[in-house]
């Protein structure tokens, strides 16, 4: 007689993401996260977190980190989180967070953290100087995403092996505690033509918020005149646009550009290709910053709607903290059952 096999748990589908509060939000938040977020919330419940635990693992001045957890918090909305719908909070108000997270640095194993690609660049040569915090600043990302069993994750493609590390512990949590199924394997969602955005001014480099030049960026927060003064100055070749994708192999800049106009407006590059082939950038980068700035404009002019109120915003995280930590209460629960804790 063969046993019949065990049927596959299932979890309620769930979406949880969030963002560092360090600087102003970019281009490469918005086209590789922040957009599918407003998305999903039409398909499932989501839970969208502004990760001030994460950020404090380098240094961030109090009153900054105060100041820029609010403008995560205004942006999110500015762009479209439904804070009724979704939940909408920052994470040090959860303390479910960082007690996952001490049991996850037990679950990890060194040689797992050792091969993050992200700390080795943000540590560079600094290694021994680094935060631990830095190091197993992963560990806090799963315990994010399996605080609450979520398993849907949109993020950009640099968090692709983070979230990976976040499926080799729960894999890892649910085989040790003999709990077969407690931990869902979340599915990172990485789509669309942004999900690795350039900076501007070397197509072989991320987009970033630590980028020292203001132009390798554009930011949430950039007037129209900025976001025109950027995409002018924004580096290409001197080859006319192609008319297929294979023609921009070996131009960078190119395909950045061309990913960047896809993603504002909503299409695929090839789309994009098919009305622009031929054309020069000075064209093409004209058409280029009225997309930009029809986008992004009435984003940063919500944002500052919303930051001339602080205290309706802070209000707001915390009524979406009580419902973040009213879902992850039960999870919690069972996990300090499972780990053997007693109370
Ligand atoms: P963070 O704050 O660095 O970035 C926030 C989101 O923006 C995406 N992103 C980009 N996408 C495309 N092109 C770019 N140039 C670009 N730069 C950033 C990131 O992939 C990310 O989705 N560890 C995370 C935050 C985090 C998290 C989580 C995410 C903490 N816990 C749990 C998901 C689930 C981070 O540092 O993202």
């Amino acid at each position: 007689m063969t046993d019949a096999p065990t049927p596959e748990p299932t979890y309620e589908k769930l979406v949880f993401s969030g963002m560092q509060p360090t600087n102003t939000l970019h281009l490469g938040n918005y086209l590789g996260a922040l957009k599918n977020w407003i998305r999903l919330q039409e398909q499932m419940p989501c839970i969208y977190c502004v990760v001030d635990m994460h950020a404090i693992t380098v240094w961030q001045d109090p009153v900054e980190l105060r100041r820029a957890t609010r403008e995560v918090a205004a942006a999110y909305m500015a762009a479209g989180v439904d804070p009724k719908r979704s939940i909408l909070f920052n994470q040090s108000q959860v303390f479910a967070h960082a007690e996952l997270a001490w049991i996850f640095n037990c679950v990890a194993r060194l040689g797992w953290l050792n091969r993050m690609t992200q700390f080795k660049e943000k540590a560079g040569k600094n290694r021994e100087n680094s935060s631990v915090g830095l190091y197993v600043y992963p560990n806090l990302m799963a315990a994010d995403i399996l605080a609450y069993k979520a398993t849907h994750v949109p993020v950009g493609e640099d968090q692709k092996q983070h979230l990976e590390l976040a499926r080799d512990i729960a894999q890892k949590f649910n085989v040790d505690f003999g709990a077969p199924g407690f931990f869902p394997q979340p599915e990172p969602v990485i789509t669309g033509p942004g999900t690795r955005v350039m900076s501007l001014r070397d197509g072989s480099r991320k987009m970033s918020k630590s980028d020292e030049s203001e132009y390798s960026r554009i930011n949430l927060t950039d007037d129209a005149d900025t976001i025109l003064q950027k995409i002018r100055k924004a580096r290409t070749d001197p080859e006319p646009l192609p008319s297929d994708a294979k023609g921009l192999e070996g131009r960078p800049e190119a395909e950045n550009l061309l990913n960047i106009y896809a993603g504002l407006a909503d299409t695929t590059a090839e789309q994009v290709l098919s009305e622009y082939a031929g054309a020069q950038f000075s064209t093409f980068k004209n058409a280029l910053a009225d997309l930009a700035v029809a986008k992004l404009t009435p984003i940063a002019g919500e944002m500052q709607r919303l930051l001339a109120h602080p205290d309706e915003i802070d209000a707001l995280l915390k009524r979406g903290a009580e419902r973040a930590a009213e879902r992850a209460r039960p999870i919690m629960a069972d996990v300090r059952r499972l780990v053997g804790f007693v109370g």
